[in-house]
């Protein structure tokens, strides 16, 4: 190779890293979560849920520490709306106790909490939620808005997509959002897509999920939120995410279009439920649609995963699996 052109390559790549190094300095929060020894992790995923045992909450809670206690789960992951219907009003809302502490009371639940916030989290206080008191108070307690787990054979990447969402900003109605720590509305929304793709791309898990509580597509009530298909969907396809994971929609479903290799799952079924609403034209892209409360568990080795969900009762719903190699074509041509 000629040295004189490997050595200006090599410069046209500094003068790259160099115009990209002030976005490195607000990296993505990332907590290290040691895998099992054979190298597998296995979590749970629950959404939308905090109702003070009401809606089956508790029954679901039940059965998650069932689950939980079968399959020797590592942690819990939420997809958000942790308090309904206001978020917490302040570090000291009882509510926190009602709908969490006392609901969750399995020996196999007493793991680290992953949980991003919801569109309801945010009509509270939401520092209140991510405050380091209330960790103190509940140490599984672990809530962020955008960060990362890496259990090194899968990372998480928690994404906080209500900010995302026009219709909060445009259309309140009579909702107030907290939106302290948001605002400018536009450069934390760039920030996080920025981390995010810069995070993802240097990721050398063998798999990657993207948790937000918005769904990309969904074929319930909410529907399809459209600034996140615009906005980061092109981002997770480009960089090989293989399962997105949200809430909001109070239900259950697995979506899988020709257009995306990426599985589209919600698990928002962690209290009310039923909404008796279902619109999705292209039938073979539907793998699984419940209305009804549940849960999901997800369980990786190095190169399988499966996912599975579950009803109140703990029946099994709906499994999904795939397989693949290693990661082992990390290689730069020099
Ligand atoms: C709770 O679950 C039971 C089934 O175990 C069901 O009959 C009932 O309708 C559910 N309640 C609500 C509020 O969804
Ligand atoms: C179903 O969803 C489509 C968009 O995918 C929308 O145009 C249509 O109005 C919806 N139908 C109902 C009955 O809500
Ligand atoms: C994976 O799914 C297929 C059906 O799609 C099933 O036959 C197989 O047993 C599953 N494998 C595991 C390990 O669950």
């Amino acid at each position: 190779m000629d040295s004189k052109f490997g050595l200006r390559s090599f410069s046209i790549v500094m003068t790259l890293l160099l115009t990209m190094a002030p976005k490195l300095q607000a990296e993505l929060t990332t907590v290290e979560h040691a895998p099992n020894s054979d190298g597998s992790i296995s979590f749970l995923v629950i959404g939308d849920w905090g109702r003070r045992g009401l809606y089956n909450q508790s029954q679901v809670a039940l059965q998650m520490g069932r689950i939980g206690e079968k399959m020797d789960i590592d942690f819990v992951v939420s997809t958000g709306d942790n308090i309904y219907d206001n978020g917490m009003k302040s570090i000291d809302d009882p509510v926190f106790q009602l709908s969490f502490t006392n609901i969750y009371t399995s020996p196999s639940l007493q793991k680290p909490w992953y949980l991003v916030l919801g569109n309801h989290d945010y009509r509270g206080d939401v520092e209140a939620q991510l405050s380091p008191i209330l960790k103190s108070m509940e140490s599984r307690w672990i809530c962020m808005r955008s960060f990362i787990v890496d259990a090194e054979v899968a990372e998480l990447f928690f994404v906080d997509t209500t900010p995302f969402v026009d219709a909060y900003f445009i259309h309140p109605e009579d909702q107030t959002y907290d939106w302290r720590g948001v605002s400018p509305r536009e450069s934390y929304l760039q920030t996080i897509l920025t981390e995010l793709e810069m995070s993802l791309r240097e990721s050398r898990a063998n798999w990657k999920i993207v948790v937000g509580h918005h769904a990309i597509k969904s074929a319930s009530i909410h529907g399809n939120t459209k600034e996140l298909e615009s906005l980061l969907l092109p981002i997770l396809e480009a960089n090989k995410v293989d399962l997105y994971v949200n809430g909001h929609d109070h239900c259950l479903q697995h979506i899988s279009t020709s257009q995306s290799p990426i599985q589209f799952l919600t698990s928002g079924g962690g209290s009310k439920a039923w909404r008796g609403y279902y619109n999705w034209s292209k039938p073979e892209d539907m793998k699984f649609f419940y209305d009804g409360q549940g849960f999901m568990s997800v369980k990786v080795t190095r190169t399988e995963m499966n996912v599975v969900f579950y009803d109140v009762s703990g029946n099994i719903l709906h499994k999904w699996n795939t397989s693949k190699m290693l990661y082992t074509d990390f290689a730069f041509p020099m």
